[in-house]
């Protein structure tokens, strides 16, 4: 049941850069060699490949598998169907096999070939329904011979892991497990995340936060215009981004709130939770001053884990949480209440005393069931009612002592979930085709262990760039699950960027006065600068 838009979004050709057109013409050129890893014997002679066009032999027909892995990101669809055109213009007897339900698709061996007409009803749409995904991780020896299983069996050239940080250091690994082996299949790694924090030197953005940020910015610039109309509600709105700020400054730049928490411009400033709770309250007294009991305040989903009191306590709660340690076995059938009585003796002061100080509803939440990868699900946590009560705490008590005589209404939202299904920006779109391509180009020309990067995004996507990227050069160590572990890096909100720089230059504007701007929904027709523009973010960063 497609709607006239999406069907008129299946019409929709993808724009890529001439190197992309004709992937048969595509070779590949080494760059400067990095530096060896002792985690990735294998892997670590491989050097940045730039791609550039010669006439290698025609291509054999190539067997692909394809996963996507993690959380939806608009434009999914898109990488399966520009791999699928890609190798089949290289070879029309090449075959695109799709891994079921994420990376536990391979190692259950669950596969469907996708063929045109599976495809058909895809193109340009959003979701990640054709194959579905999921956060299994691959990390132990028995996932690793499980999915070269898999492979083997399937008889696959390459195998291309869709994800984030987490799902692309499986990828690099499993990459290297393959060629310990002597296996022929080549792993790729496309950058998938509405959150953005899979970014650096080489990876641009990853697809779908441009997308996913219009939808946001849609909705925030909405609420806005009802809370400028009504004059009666502060809404808190928690915005998706778990772990980095990226998704509530790109929505702050679009919408122009009165107030946007910056997580990391916390954990740099050493705020405490009582810190950002008086900020948040002087700028409702401020604005009360002038009259207005109203306004919109972005508060980043994973914002609880930089302040700093409970950041502690995070950090405590993960290694009691974990599933290697003794009270993480005890706790696991226990009920929620129950869960909040075992831990309060277990934490030290500092971490008990920020505990005992949040409401109930929050601590059974910071309980919750780590992902698969150890992290806070940061998604459950009801970080906008936390600080819309504790402001209500404060403000109840600035007016008891004379400071405060507003009338304190708050409403706390959540936008998170619809963002990552939507009908893919033009952008978006674009992109991850591109990225598909390529993807497919770096398996027949038998790369392994590298990401797809495309670069010069901010630009029309007839000049993109287009290069890949070892994957091992991204790999860091950092604590995970209460162990050290070789994870690719978050990158978080760079502070000394033009984006923060930029918007910190204007907020002070926002504060009290309204400002807000409401740009309306993803449009994908008209004029360039509405249907095919780029994050603003994006295009700060690509300033001089
Ligand atoms: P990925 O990093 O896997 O792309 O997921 C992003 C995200 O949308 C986060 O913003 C959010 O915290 C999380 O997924 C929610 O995950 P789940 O779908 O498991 O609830």
């Amino acid at each position: 049941m497609l709607s006239p838009l999406q069907k008129a979004r299946l019409e929709y050709t993808p724009k890529m850069p001439k190197i992309l057109q004709n992937v048969a013409a595509i070779c590949f050129q080494e760059g400067q060699r990095v530096c060896a890893s002792e985690l990735f014997p294998k892997l670590s002679s491989s050097r940045v490949l730039t791609a550039s066009t010669d006439s290698p032999p025609p291509a054999q027909p190539l067997r692909v598998g394809v996963v996507l892995s993690g959380g939806q990101a608009p434009g999914g669809h898109n990488v399966i169907c520009g791999m699928y055109d890609a190798l089949h213009a290289l070879n029309p007897h090449s075959r695109l096999f799709g891994f079921i339900g994420g990376p536990g698709g391979i190692l259950k061996d669950k596969v469907v070939e996708l063929t045109e007409e599976h495809l058909a009803s895809f193109r340009n749409q959003g979701g990640f329904d054709l194959i579905g995904s999921g956060r299994t991780k691959i990390e132990t020896q028995e996932q690793f011979q499980k999915s070269l299983e898999t492979v083997e069996r399937l008889n696959l050239d390459g195998l291309v892991i869709v994800g984030g940080d987490d799902s692309n250091t499986n990828a690099c690994f499993l990459a290297e497990y393959f060629l310990q082996h002597n296996s022929k299949t080549c792993v790729i790694g496309v950058p998938k995340t509405i959150d953005a924090d899979l970014q650096n030197e080489f990876v641009e953005l990853s697809f779908g936060f441009d997308t996913a940020c219009r939808v946001y910015s849609e909705f925030i610039g909405n609420i806005a215009r009802d809370a400028i109309s009504a004059k009666k509600y502060y809404f808190f709105i928690k915005l998706m981004g778990r772990s980095t700020s990226h998704i509530a400054l790109e929505c702050a730049l679009a919408t122009h709130p009165n107030l946007t928490l910056i997580g990391e411009e916390i954990q740099a400033k050493g705020q405490s939770l009582a810190d950002v709770v008086r900020d948040i309250s002087d700028l409702i007294a401020a604005r009360a001053e002038e009259g207005k009991d109203y306004g919109v305040i972005l508060v980043p989903e994973g914002i609880i884990e930089f302040v700093g009191d409970v950041k502690i306590l995070i950090s405590e709660l993960n290694a009691l949480l974990a599933s290697t340690s003794k009270h993480g076995a005890a706790m696991e059938p226990m009920s929620p209440p129950d869960k909040v009585r075992y831990v309060i003796p277990h934490l030290g002061d500092h971490a008990r005393g920020t505990f005992e100080m949040l409401p109930h509803i929050i601590q059974e939440q910071l309980l919750c069931d780590r992902d698969p990868h150890g992290n806070v699900q940061m998604s459950k946590i009801e970080s906008e009612r936390l600080l819309m009560e504790l402001c209500r705490q404060e403000l109840a008590e600035r007016k008891l002592r004379g400071e405060y005589k507003g009338r304190y209404a708050a409403v706390p939202i959540f936008s998170g979930y619809e963002g990552r299904s939507s009908l893919p920006s033009v952008f978006d779109a674009d992109y991850c085709y591109c990225l598909g391509r390529l993807a497919a180009c770096l398996v027949a020309h038998k790369k392994t262990g590298y990401m797809t990067s495309i670069s010069n995004l901010a630009k029309p996507a007839s000049e993109w760039s287009v290069c890949a990227t070892p994957l091992h050069m991204m790999i860091h160590f950092e604590e995970r699950d209460g162990q050290q572990k070789a994870v690719i890096r978050k990158a978080p909100c760079d502070l000394g960027g033009k984006p923060f720089e930029y918007f910190a230059a204007e907020r002070d504007g926002w504060r009290v006065e309204d400002c807000y701007c409401q740009p309306g929904p993803i449009q994908f027709f008209g004029p360039t600068e509405i249907a095919d523009s780029r994050p603003i973010s994006l295009k700060l960063r690509g300033e001089k």
